[in-house]
Formats: C-alpha cells, structure tokens, sequence
C-alpha cells in the first residue's frame, strides 16, 4: 500500500510533456502477437498495466524488451494459449487478448478477469460477438475456452459500443477470408489508433471513428513500427490540477481536440491550441456545470468524472453530474465528502448533485480505483493542510509517476511505497 502526502494550497504553474495513452498501449501490445514478428512500440507508457501487458507476452512464450519508452516485442515465438491467472486478475483489460490469440493460436484459455471496483462489468458483448464470427466458447463458471477452428465473416452489430468488444472483434477477424461489418462500434482514439497500427502492419481495415467499422481478411501480416498517441485522461487530470489550484498549465505532445474542451470552458478556464500544445489558464472563480453526463467518445469520458467531481467540489454554485457508463463509479464520492465537499449521491447511485464550497480541507483518504485515486490527488492540491492517500498501487496503472509530475509543477507531494 503506497501512501501519498499532500500539502495543499500550492499553484500548479509551469509545462509538462503529456505520456502515450494507456488505452491506446493495451490493445496494440497485445495486438503485436498477430504478425508472428517483430513490432517496435514507441511512446508506450511507463505504467504499471502496460508491464502487466508486457508481462503477460513474455508469459505466452513472446521476447520482449523495453527501454526508454519503447516496448519491441517479437511473437515468433509464441507457444501458449492459456493466459496467466495471476495477471488476467491484475488487469481486467488483459480480455482484449482474446481476438489476437484467436487469430494467431485458434484458442484461448482464460480465467474470467472478475469483479471491479467500478461495478458489474460482464462480457457477454466481447463473447457474443466471437460467437458471430464462428467461435465456440465453452465455459466452467471460472475458465472462458474459446476455440477458433472455422471462422467466418459477419456483420456484428453492438447494443452499446464496448471499447474492449469493438477491439476484440477486430483482432479477432483480422485473418478471416470475407468481410466482417461492425455496426455501431466504440468510436474512441484508441480505437483509431489500433486501427492505424494494423493498418500499417498490412491489415485491411476501415471506418474507425465512424459508426461502422469494416475488416477485409488477410492472409498475413507484416513487421512495424508504431508510435501511440498521447494519453488524453492524463491529459485531462493536469488539466484539472490547474484548475483546482487556480494556475495555469502548458501541455505538449497532446492532440487537443481529444479533449472534452467545451467541459474546460465551462468551467471558466482560458484555452490557447497549438497543433501539439494547450496552455490553460485557471479561472479566478471556478464555475459549476449544469449537467455533465458520462457518454462514449465523443461524448464526456466516464475516466475523467472523478476528477471534475473533485474540482467541481469547488465550484462556486451547484453541479450536476451522472456517470452512465459504468454502474458504480462513485466509490471517490465518499472520500471526497470527507474533506467537507457537500455531495449528494442520489438513489440511482450514480448522480450526484455537487453543492459547490470556498474551502476543503486535508483528510486521511482511501483510493479505490485508478482515477478515483486521482481524484482525491486533485482534492489533495486544494485542500488546507496536509492530505494523506492510502493507494493499492491503483493509482500507477495509468500515471507514470504523478507525484514527480506535480512536483515539478509545484505541487507539494510526497509518495512512499
Ligand atoms: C475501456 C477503457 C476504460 C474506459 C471504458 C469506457 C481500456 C483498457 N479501458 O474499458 O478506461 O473507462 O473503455 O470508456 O481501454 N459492457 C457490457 N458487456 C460487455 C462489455 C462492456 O455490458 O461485454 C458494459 C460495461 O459493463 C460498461 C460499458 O459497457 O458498463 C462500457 O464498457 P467498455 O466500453 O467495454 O469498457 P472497457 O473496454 O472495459
């Protein structure tokens, strides 16, 4: 358990270089299993979920090495199907593996990745569509085995557009001799960025970023190089810290306008873009949102509702807020209400109305999940006095090393593992 202190009250001011994206990282390392060669990964980040991916090739039989940002993983020699227990555990996303060992191995072992912090999260999307593409999927309760002998094309359409389901598909029937539709699918960055990645490595792939994606089979795929697009939620929460604390930040190596923008103006900030650079200027007083409602891309990302919740604690006036992606993402509510913000979560569980107040003030806190944690860093920032956050290394599966980066812009933060 990692314990992070705080002295609030600093201003966030000065530049940072933004990190490659998680969510990008995860399906493109495991993805690198298709071509059954060598792909070389740059900008992929220092985070613990992607050495959790990185870890879980080497299990299956890949090389793989990584230095200064740059994973290069060869899968000639990839001699398993039956993912490791312990790190599909770790990491709920580890699922995404199942499309690319379909398509290079024909099966896959898998224990079920489990409960989340953030609610009921099922699969049955994700093994639904596999089973539109022809594969048989037997199942104890505890093991999905997925067998992949006759695959055929498909026009899958999603009922929701799942991010993990949309990038299953798709490495799933990269190799399958036809024309595979995915109707309605995620509409995320990442998933024009895997799109992108395959294109380069040979695959015949369209549409990502529009409501239907299109994948013509191949037969083989060749090696590449790849550079993952900057990480917009990391992006979001500096963003924010500067906010919070009534400064003003300058983040390079973004593409701004996978921002929700429009949510940082209305929280009152001054905005400047350049192709690769924000600077935003806190406003003196914070203003509250209306309505802020979680929705797939290109909507508000459910993984930045947290972190407005923390600043919007400090808003003068009333907020609304409604996380419709996930059941239970609120678990950072409690914890903030601990540091005096005034929020009411209602019946449903997952609407909270946000009685803006002039001050919050330093707590013992416990982060539950990764961008509750940074949340409560946020809350942290502000508060008068010094905060204390109890992390189960949540916080390290998406940023690389938070403290560090605030400090350097003039937070005062201590963290011990
Ligand atoms: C991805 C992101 C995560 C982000 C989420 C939503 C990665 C590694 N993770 O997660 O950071 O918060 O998108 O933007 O990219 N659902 C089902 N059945 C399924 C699959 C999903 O009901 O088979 C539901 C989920 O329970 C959830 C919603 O659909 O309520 C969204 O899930 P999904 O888009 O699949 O998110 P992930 O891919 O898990």
């Amino acid at each position: 358990m990692g314990k992070y202190f705080i002295t609030g009250q600093k201003k966030i001011d000065g530049s940072i270089n933004l990190i490659g994206s998680k969510n990008s990282a995860l399906p493109i390392l495991a993805a690198t299993l298709l071509n059954s060669g060598e792909n070389i990964i740059h900008n992929c980040p220092d985070i613990s979920d992607t050495h959790t991916a990185m870890q879980i090739l080497k299990y299956l039989g890949c090389k793989v090495k990584y230095q200064n940002h740059t994973a290069i993983i060869n899968s000639a020699s990839l001699n398993k199907f039956i993912m490791p227990k312990n790190l599909v555990k770790k990491m709920r996303s580890s699922i995404i593996f199942m499309g690319s060992l379909l398509s290079r191995l024909k099966k896959i072992k898998i224990n079920y990745p489990g409960g989340c912090s953030l609610g009921n999260r099922p699969i049955d999307l994700h093994l639904n569509s596999l089973k539109k593409l022809g594969v048989k999927i037997f199942d104890d309760q505890k093991n999905i085995i997925c067998e992949a002998k006759n695959l055929k094309p498909n026009t899958i359409r999603l009922k929701f557009p799942s991010v993990g389901a949309t990038q299953n598909i798709i490495l799933a029937s990269i190799f399958i001799k036809g024309e595979t539709k995915i109707i309605n699918p995620a509409r995320e960055p990442e998933i024009i960025d895997l799109q992108n990645f395959l294109k380069k490595m040979g695959a015949n792939i369209n549409g990502a970023g529009t409501n239907q994606i299109i994948i013509t089979g191949v037969k083989k795929l060749n090696n590449t190089e790849h550079t993952i697009i900057p990480d917009r939620i990391v992006a979001g929460t500096f963003l924010l810290a500067a906010i919070i604390t009534h400064g003003q930040i300058q983040i390079k190596k973004i593409i701004p306008h996978h921002l929700p923008l429009i949510n940082f103006l209305q929280l009152g900030s001054e905005i400047n873009l350049s192709k690769n650079t924000i600077i935003l200027k806190a406003p003196k007083k914070i203003n509250p949102i209306k309505k802020l409602i979680t929705k797939p891309y290109p909507g508000f990302p459910t993984d930045l509702q947290a972190q407005f919740v923390s600043v919007l604690s400090l808003a003068h006036g009333k907020s609304f807020v409604q996380e419709k992606i996930f059941d239970a993402r609120n678990k950072h509510i409690h914890e903030l209400i601990k540091t005096g913000a005034k929020i009411k979560i209602l019946k449903d569980n997952s609407s909270f109305i946000i009685n803006g107040v002039k001050k919050i003030y330093a707590s013992n806190l416990i982060s539950k999940d990764l961008r509750g944690g940074a949340a409560l860093i946020l809350a942290g920032l502000a508060a008068q006095g010094q905060t204390i956050i109890h992390d189960q290394n949540f916080i390290s599966r998406g940023y690389e090393n938070i403290s560090r980066d605030l400090n350097n812009l003039g937070a005062q933060i201590n963290f011990f593992n």
